[in-house]
């Protein structure tokens, strides 16, 4: 079609499954993955490299990486923090890693154990590493709009993250409302200030929903030029090291608010919808998206 196209990031896999408190068993989560290629997303974060003591959902991912149907044309990145984890990662024949920053101190110690500055030295080791294996990387800075320790966060700060990210040989950024805090007009003042140092073709957002501010910080985020969005799949998910963070936007509302504004997904709704009533179901868990809701109920 015509209508200009945006990418989604769908994250369900890894952020919607990483703070399950039960395992799900390895077939279901390779099954969610072929299902959400089948419904037509581009691209499906299927795990994490990370320690198992952190997070103990993400245990089976080398499993997860050898038991998915690859579908040409489909990334599949996988979360890498360190050495260890993109070598595993490389191991189970991933083609796409992301390092993930913050741009908040107490937010970087809690979740991977470092400050900014250390993550970054980490994250330069693993970028040459994958780049000389051939990997594409993604970077992610959390907590744009607001932290969970720290409450408001300058713009510049996660400017400065996101440039370092670039710098590195990240192809994208990924801006992460962890906490869901952020209002549209904030969003795009924290836009303004990243797009100064980082391309907007290079960037995406990623919005949870806590605040339910999700869709409007995304319309925000497209009134700004951004072409990226991540999301989850019946708005599963929330950071295990931010508490009370909920799921991200759901992936179906997203889709649904994009194909009726004039562009164009590649997703097959009514594919989706069947994707996430699986999941959910399967989970014992409240469909999070509105949209799936409303169509299911007719
Ligand atoms: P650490 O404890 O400082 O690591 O954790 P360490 O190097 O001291 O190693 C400790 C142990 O972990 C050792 O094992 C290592 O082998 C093992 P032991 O000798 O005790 O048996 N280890 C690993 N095992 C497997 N894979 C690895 C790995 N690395 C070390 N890669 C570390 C540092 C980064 C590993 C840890 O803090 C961690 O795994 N953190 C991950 C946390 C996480 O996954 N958070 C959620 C994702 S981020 C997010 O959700 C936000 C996002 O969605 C964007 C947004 O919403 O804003 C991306
Ligand atoms: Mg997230």
């Amino acid at each position: 079609s015509s209508r200009p196209s945006v990418k989604i990031v769908e994250v369900g896999p890894r952020d919607g499954l990483q703070n399950e408190k039960e395992l799900l068993s390895t077939k279901i989560k390779v099954l969610l993955i072929n299902r959400l290629t089948d419904a037509g997303l581009p691209v499906v974060e299927s795990t994490s490299f990370v320690s198992p003591k952190w997070v103990p959902q993400m245990v089976d991912a080398t499993q997860v990486m050898n038991l998915i149907t690859r579908k040409p044309g489909v990334s599949y990145p996988v979360l890498t923090p360190n050495l260890k984890g993109l070598e595993a990662a490389i191991a189970a024949g991933a083609e796409e890693v992301a390092i993930f920053g913050a741009a908040s101190e107490s937010f970087s110690m809690r979740n991977i154990n470092c400050s900014i500055a250390e993550s970054l030295t980490r994250f330069e080791a693993v970028a040459v590493a994958a780049k000389a294996a051939g990997l594409r990387i993604r970077g992610y800075v959390s907590c744009v709009a607001g932290c969970p320790y720290e409450g408001t966060i300058a713009p510049q700060a996660v400017a400065d993250v996101a440039k370092a990210l670039l710098d590195m040989g990240c192809y994208e950024i990924s801006l992460g409302d962890t906490i869901g805090v952020g209002r549209p007009k904030e969003i795009q003042s924290m836009l303004d200030a990243v797009a100064r140092v980082v391309p907007v073709e290079q960037l995406a957002i990623h919005c949870h929903d806590t605040y339910g501010q999700a869709l409007a910080n995304i319309y925000a985020s497209l009134e700004a030029g951004v072409r990226v969005v991540d999301s989850s799949v019946s708005g599963l998910g929330g950071c295990p090291y931010a508490k009370g963070s909920s799921g991200n936007v759901a992936t179906e509302d997203v889709v649904y608010m994009l194909e009726g504004n004039g562009f164009s997904t590649g997703v097959d709704l009514d594919k989706l919808i069947n994707v996430g009533a699986w999941i959910t179901a399967k989970l014992g868990r409240e469909n999070g998206s509105r949209v799936a809701r409303a169509m299911l109920a007719k």
